[in-house]
């Protein structure tokens, strides 16, 4: 039957499967209480990560018989230390966390690890470690700051990482993963285009006789729901709405209508809401509070969209392009963490979903997969391979405030961040607001450091690994490309206006052109462009620019851009008016997001 993930809420858990089957093996995701009776014939277990500690109270609970099950399993992370725990090992909190890359020296390169070499690139998310082995295991691989990185019983096939094999940064991941299913001896007969036949016989049985208003933004996954359901039901049957939020890119909405007439798509709807939406979210500083009120937003516009159109709203359900990345990051699964909402998964979405109203043809899917279905369907390259945009747009690129200071507790961390940056010749402020991070599968809200000094990419990653691990109230780190200030910054009171917007519009503009200009637009897998309410003189503003490298977006790389584009797009967007600072964000995810809110 193929591989079973048992789901602990780990931000990657689905990403297991998403791995497993992209080796063609069928996986099917239960919870930490299934039966071991609904189990039978499954070829091996894998058991996730997730947000708990294997000592909290609260920790999810677990069904200790899977433990017995006659076939090998694989603990990940929090898996690894519940499978020392379980079998009479013990977890202690390690002296540091690790997030990010780490180096894995491999002990035995065997079993799981056969065929890798002696030094692995893996990458990490954990506070807790595994301090002592159960009986009968051995020390597989260990990190620096981490002794138990890999251990195994290879007389029971019981195997447990700290790391992640199934993020694509971890260089030889999916190679041990395969090694697992090898020891598992599963078939390997699963496919993208086994995937179309049975979401298209699931989608026509949940909608019937009903149709679907689907929200179609023009990117890649809307695009591609728009397209998979006008395959499954019929042009008649499906309508797409195209909602100008007023946190749309320069002309994308122009484009976008453009694109899909030439596309063949004749059934989408647009309709301009930019000041609905500006109205709502007037005043409002706080991230999670934005992205539920642009989310309902969304639901309201179609409303009144269904009832302008004079749609009966009982004959047609809603339609959205959600992705498994969507619901896993908003604490859409049982043990998961919220790290931030995302617009598709706002509270009046969540009731339309329990009433069995919304159809969501990709929502096991991750972006690199729904990338190949968009092909394996025939859309255009152009189309499949955009770069993402974020439903509430720049909505999350515009961070707000009421001008009150938040500055970093304890005092004493910027003292020790400081000396820490001058060993590496940098200098370091903290600034005074804060920006969602993911460490360790939970949601952090902390403070960037901003560290000034020569462009070392090696150095400034470095610097950033060591101060996001050593620091719980730094979860990202900012170099300063370009400025022109010279007395000290202060966070100015800035909400999130129409000026704004076109300011960040255009400076967003600026960053997309270079980028197709030198050819990068391959090599960076997004590129977000951040306004930041800091300003030594009460009027201009700085931007962050946020390039980013990964397939499925779980986790990610900051980009190493050529400095002759750096100077280009520094040079263009210090002539803007109303910016006095570029900087640059050199954080990985984790333990950075990719958005900033
Ligand atoms: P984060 O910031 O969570 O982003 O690392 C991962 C990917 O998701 C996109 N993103 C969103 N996409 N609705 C979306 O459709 C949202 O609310 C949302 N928030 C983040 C983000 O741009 C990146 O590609």
């Amino acid at each position: 039957m193929g591989i079973v993930v048992v789901d602990f809420g780990g931000q990657y858990a689905h990403l297991i499967a998403n791995r497993i089957r992209r080796l063609n093996v069928y996986t099917e995701i239960r919870s930490p209480m299934v039966k071991v009776g609904e189990l039978e014939n499954v070829d091996g277990v894998i058991f996730s990560g997730g947000p708990s500690s294997v000592y909290d109270k609260d920790a999810p609970p677990f069904n200790d018989e899977l433990l017995n099950i006659d076939v090998p399993l694989l603990g990940l992370c929090y898996g690894h230390q519940l499978i020392c725990k379980k079998f009479g090992g013990s977890v202690e909190p390690g002296d540091k966390s690790e997030f990010g890359a780490a180096y894995l020296d491999i002990h035995l390169q065997k079993d799981v690890f056969s065929g890798m070499q002696k030094r692995e690139l893996v990458w990490m998310s954990h506070r807790d470690s595994v301090s002592s082995l159960p009986a009968g295991f051995e020390v597989y691989g260990s990190t620096n700051d981490c002794p138990v990185a890999a251990m195994g019983d290879p007389n029971r096939n019981i195997y447990g990482f700290q790391f992640h094999p199934e993020v694509t940064h971890s260089e030889h991941g999916t190679d041990m993963l395969d090694n697992f299913i090898s020891i598992c001896g599963s078939n390997r007969n699963w496919t993208m285009k086994r995937y179309i036949e049975e979401t298209s016989k699931k989608i026509s049985l949940q909608v019937g006789d009903l149709n679907v208003f689907l929200l179609v933004s023009g990117g890649v996954d809307s695009s591609v729901a728009f397209m998979l359901l006008n395959q499954i039901l019929g042009e008649d049957r499906v309508l797409g709405l195209h909602i100008d939020n007023g946190f749309m890119r320069k002309n994308e909405t122009t484009m976008v209508e453009q694109f899909m007439k030439k596309s063949g798509f004749h059934n989408l709807h647009v309709v301009d809401a930019s000041s609905e939406f500006l109205r709502q979210t007037e005043k409002v500083v706080d991230p999670e509070e934005k992205r539920r009120i642009i989310g309902e937003e969304f639901i309201q516009v179609r409303d009144r969209a269904l009832a302008d159109l004079k749609l009966n709203p009982d004959e047609w359900l809603l339609g959205q392009g959600t992705l498994y990345t969507d619901t896993i990051e908003s604490g859409g699964t049982d043990n998961a963490a919220v790290i931030k909402t995302h617009h598709n998964r706002v509270g009046v979405i969540e009731d339309l979903i329990a009433q069995g109203k919304v159809v969501e043809p990709l929502d096991q899917l991750y972006k690199d997969e729904v990338r190949t279905l968009g092909e394996t369907l025939g859309l255009s390259k152009q189309l499949v391979w955009r770069h993402p945009f974020p439903g509430p747009g720049l909505g999350v690129r515009v961070l707000c405030s009421n001008g009150s200071e938040s500055s970093i507790q304890p005092k004493e961390v910027e003292e020790k961040a400081r000396e820490i940056a001058s060993l590496s010749g940098y200098e370091l402020d903290i600034l005074p607001l804060r920006s969602v991070g993911v460490q360790g599968d939970s949601r952090t809200y902390a403070h960037p450091a901003l560290v000034s000094g020569d462009l070392n990419w090696d150095k400034l990653e470095a610097l950033s690994t060591s101060l996001t691990n050593t620091f719980n109230e730094i979860n990202r780190v900012i170099y300063t490309l370009r400025s022109l200030t010279t007395t000290s910054l202060k966070l100015k009171k800035a909400y999130l206006t129409r000026d704004r917007l076109d300011l960040l519009r255009e400076a967003d503009s600026v960053v997309m052109e270079a980028l197709r200009k030198y050819k990068l637009m391959g090599d960076v897998t997004q590129m977000p462009t951040v306004l930041v309410p800091l300003s030594s003189d009460n009027s201009s503003e700085y931007i962050v620019l946020r390039p980013i490298s990964t397939d499925d977006f779980m986790t990610a790389r900051f980009s190493r851009l050529p400095p002759a584009f750096l100077d280009e797009v520094c040079d263009q967007l210090m002539e803007l008016n109303g910016i006095e600072a570029v900087l640059y964000d050199v954080t990985h995810k984790p333990p950075g997001t990719v958005e900033w809110e």
